[in-house]
């Protein structure tokens, strides 16, 4: 187990906890090359694996605000009705210390449907420069028409809010495509999601091999394991 420098909330100073990853040279020596041990040996390294939980967060903070962020448009995935469901979305904001990713949708929205059926969600991210994969998971609350909301409405962009507009809910039938609606009715269709992350598979494409890791929120603290690619 170890902190992370990104202040995320958790209870006393656990950097000094014995870490999870457990390493023995004299096994690997027995049944691997020399030069797999020296790799393996850095790839296990806990250091590192707090350096990556850090690199997560410090993206995925960098991506809400910036437009053109590879981690700017993740896909969230639900429980659907008739099975799973994703969606591209936009990431607008990151609270580091309650381990929240917000994003804002439709109150008429399907994925609503779902969530009141399971608010477990999973949202992957892809950069395809670094070629690094992150899937977050965790539980959305919903946020409709309170503090929270009003908030994020006053902040958001005049053509943001324009998509709230319509008198037609999102995947509704429509004879035609729907050109404007009651602006100030939008706000009554605004939502916030922040959903709260407790679970993360990172994965780093290499050129010569790849690298894996998991990653629990434990209630205090990120337990992170390296895992096979
Ligand atoms: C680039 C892009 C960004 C999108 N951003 C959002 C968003 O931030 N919120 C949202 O509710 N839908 C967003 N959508 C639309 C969703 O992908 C989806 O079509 C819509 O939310 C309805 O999904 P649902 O029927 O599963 O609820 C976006 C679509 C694209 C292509």
């Amino acid at each position: 187990m170890f902190s992370t420098r990104l202040g995320h909330r958790r209870g006393g100073n656990l950097r000094q906890a014995p870490r999870e990853t457990k390493f023995s040279h004299g096994s690997l020596l027995a049944f691997e090359r020399p030069s797999f041990t020296v790799d393996s040996a850095k790839r296990m390294n806990g250091d590192e694996l707090e350096a990556v939980i850090d690199q997560i967060w410090d993206g995925l903070l960098k991506a809400s605000s910036q437009a053109e962020h590879p981690w700017r448009l993740p896909v969230l995935g639900t429980q659907g009705l008739d099975g799973p469901s994703v969606r591209t979305m936009v990431l607008r904001s990151v609270d580091l210390a309650a381990r929240q990713l917000i994003t804002q949708t439709d109150v008429r929205s399907v994925k609503l449907t779902d969530f009141r059926k399971d608010p477990r969600v999973t949202w992957l991210f892809f950069d395809p420069q670094t070629k690094v994969q992150v899937r977050a998971g965790g539980r959305v609350t919903v946020h409709h028409d309170n503090e929270f909301t009003r908030a994020s409405w006053t902040a958001a962009p005049g053509g943001n809010k324009r998509n709230y507009a319509t008198s037609l809910a999102p995947g509704s039938g429509s004879l035609e495509q729907e050109q404007a609606g009651d602006a100030a009715a939008a706000y009554a269709n605004f939502a916030v999601l922040c959903s709260e992350i407790t679970f993360i598979d990172w994965l780093q494409l290499g050129v010569d091999h790849h690298r894996r890791a998991q990653f629990t929120w434990t209630g205090s603290d990120w337990r992170g394991v390296w895992v096979a690619p």
